[in-house]
């Protein structure tokens, strides 16, 4: 059932007139708003930090407010940009240059801020990680790219294993007391004693900024390359979509390991001289209810897991918290339920605006702006500047209300400009001539809005994080009584779907619950907590094709209960 449209709430929206913009906008008049397009020089972490740092009435302004169970903390504009150049030093100092890659691996803390800020004023590309990973996932990114460094906590640097990774040359770790010794540099004691002036390095809009690895449905996961021009699209998206103004108090709940946690987690907020609320520590509606409440917090940008969490904690624990300063709420990552949308609306009192993009593209692209009418279930509409279209297989737009391929006409500002070594993966996306196909399928209804149907490739999406499954199954025959594995995302309310798989045993195993516990554990030990399958079905025998690939669509089948389609290439013997 389609639930009753809403319609915008009137207000001082900063886009105020989406028809016109589509029509007039043009991506060129956004670069006035920084100070590149008057110096020719650019750098992501001066725009961000660096230019509010030096103005009147902004430098004194709280740029970030950090909380966990432990710390409470709140730093102004003017003491991020000492933080982050302090940071910098330290970097430069320890012989790490421009083009250089710089991991950061360690829980959101404001030091995780000052290194990524830090290393982007060097010139050097961040690869955040996110810090449930374990050794493989670590081992296989660091690897690709050729990190030269890498920022981590003495909690986390055992899953990097230095000795195996050639390129790297600095192991900073973040903690007290830490003896320099060989590659291990002590990041605290070095911040401490850095200089608190530094020289910026200029780059051309065109070098490397950040490195996000992401999974496909094929092959370890791929490093997507992000340059400084991105920017353009993280201000503008920041004003038109999360509709900050600068006096906004803004949280975005996802972490920076992710692409959520760095375009909109570091990048928008601040280029649009906003406050940045980061909290660490778990999840919990009483932890979260009362970050917006002791902050006043006014924009909320989330993800349909949280928000169904939330709604599964009820509506009495909301009136225990004064949400009053709260007038924006958004969502990405996966798709966005109707009666999550119609109970926000009811116990917050306003719309929930979801989004649509992915770690690809860089910055958001579809979306219910503030000053349209919003479709509770569809994704909205393309941002002003972009546009998209539904294609059938052989790359022909479709008509409105037919499913096809969710494809953007290229190029926008935010695009990766390149998969890590992977040159041929990068061509992969580009199947039709002048068309970015995503991998999702949707449809276009008769008004413009789009409609998510699911992903065309295997690529899981649970609880909004993105799992390959071939990366889980690689690691599942790692096991030594594991022959054969495929993996599949299954419908889950909660989480969009969790990760379950098929297991067929090697000669001599028995299955038993302490068997698939082990096999379960191998995966979260060895990759990560969220790419552990939560189900597991022990087969004799996987459905394969001829040329030895499981057919993860037949187990699909089997397990939602389908027909199973076209067996043609199965191999049958
Ligand atoms: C995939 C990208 C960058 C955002 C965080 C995820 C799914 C994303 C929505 C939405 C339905 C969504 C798509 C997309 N997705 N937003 N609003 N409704 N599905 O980034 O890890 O690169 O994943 O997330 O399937 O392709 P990501």
């Amino acid at each position: 059932m389609e639930l009753q449209s809403l319609p915008p709430k009137s207000g001082d929206h900063n886009l105020k007139n989406y028809e016109e913009a589509v029509k007039h906008f043009d991506w060129a008049e956004v670069e006035e708003a920084f100070t590149f397009h008057k110096t020719g020089k650019v750098n992501m972490a001066h725009e961000a930090i660096d230019r509010f740092a030096e103005k009147d009435g902004k430098k004194d302004q709280v740029a970030l407010y950090y909380s966990d169970d432990q710390r409470d903390e709140a730093y102004t504009f003017a003491e991020m940009k000492k933080m982050s150049d302090k940071a910098a030093n330290v970097f430069k100092e320890a012989g790490i240059e421009k083009g250089d890659r710089v991991f950061i691996f360690m829980s959101r803390s404001p030091e995780l801020y000052f290194a990524a800020l830090g290393a982007i004023k060097i010139g050097a590309i961040i690869g955040p990680l996110f810090e449930a990973f374990m050794e493989g996932a670590v081992r296989d990114r660091l690897e690709n790219s050729e990190a030269k460094a890498i920022v981590t906590t003495p909690e986390l640097v055992g899953r990097v294993p230095v000795s195996e990774l050639p390129a790297l040359e600095k192991v900073f770790i973040q903690g007290d007391d830490v003896k320099e010794e060989g590659k291990t540099l002590d990041f605290k004691g070095r911040m401490e004693q850095a200089s608190e002036s530094h020289d910026i390095t200029w780059v051309d809009r065109e070098d490397g900024l950040i490195l996000h690895y992401t999974s496909g449905s094929t092959g370890t996961p791929k490093g997507v390359l992000h340059v400084h021009a991105a920017m353009i699209q993280h201000y503008q998206t920041g004003k038109w979509v999360l509709d900050l103004k600068e006096d906004d108090v803004y949280w975005c709940t996802a972490d920076p390991g992710w692409v959520t946690g760095t375009s909109y987690g570091i990048f928008a907020p601040w280029l649009n001289g906003v406050t940045n609320v980061v909290r660490g520590g778990r999840f919990s509606p009483e932890s979260w209810y009362g970050t917006l409440e002791k902050y006043n917090v006014t924009v909320w940008y989330s993800a349909p897991t949280a928000l169904r969490m939330l709604a599964s904690a009820g509506d009495e624990i909301v009136k225990n918290y004064d949400l009053s300063s709260l007038r924006h709420i958004l969502s990405v990552g996966e798709p966005l339920n109707p009666e999550v949308v119609r109970w926000g609306h009811e116990v917050y009192g306003l719309r929930i605006h979801d989004s649509w993009w992915m770690t690809e593209t860089g910055a958001i692209m579809i979306t219910n702006f503030p000053s349209l009418t919003v479709k509770p279930g569809s994704m909205g509409k393309p941002i002003p500047g972009v546009e998209a279209g539904i294609l059938d297989d052989q790359g022909n737009e479709l008509p409105p209300n037919r499913m096809g391929n969710l494809a953007l006409r290229t190029s926008w500002p935010a695009m990766m400009r390149t998969i890590w070594n992977n040159e041929e993966k990068y061509q992969g996306y580009f199947e039709f001539p002048g068309w970015y196909v995503s991998g999702d399928s949707a449809y276009k209804d008769e008004d413009g809005y789009y409609w998510f149907q699911g992903r065309v490739d295997d690529v899981i999406l649970t609880a909004g994080e993105r799992v390959g499954p071939f990366e889980v199954e690689s690691k599942l025959v790692e096991h030594p009584a594991v022959g054969e594995a495929g993996v599949i995302g299954k419908p889950d309310p909660v989480r969009g779907e969790i990760i379950k798989a098929f297991v067929a045993l090697r000669e001599g195993y028995e299955e038993t619950d302490e068997l698939k516990e082990d096999i379960r554990n191998f995966v979260k030990n060895g990759l990560a907590a969220h790419a552990a399958p939560r189900e597991m079905d022990i087969r004799d025998k996987l459905p394969k094709t001829r040329s030895g690939k499981i057919m993860r669509r037949v187990l699909k089948a089997w397990e939602l209960d389908l027909p199973t389609g076209d067996l043609s290439t199965m191999d049958d013997d």
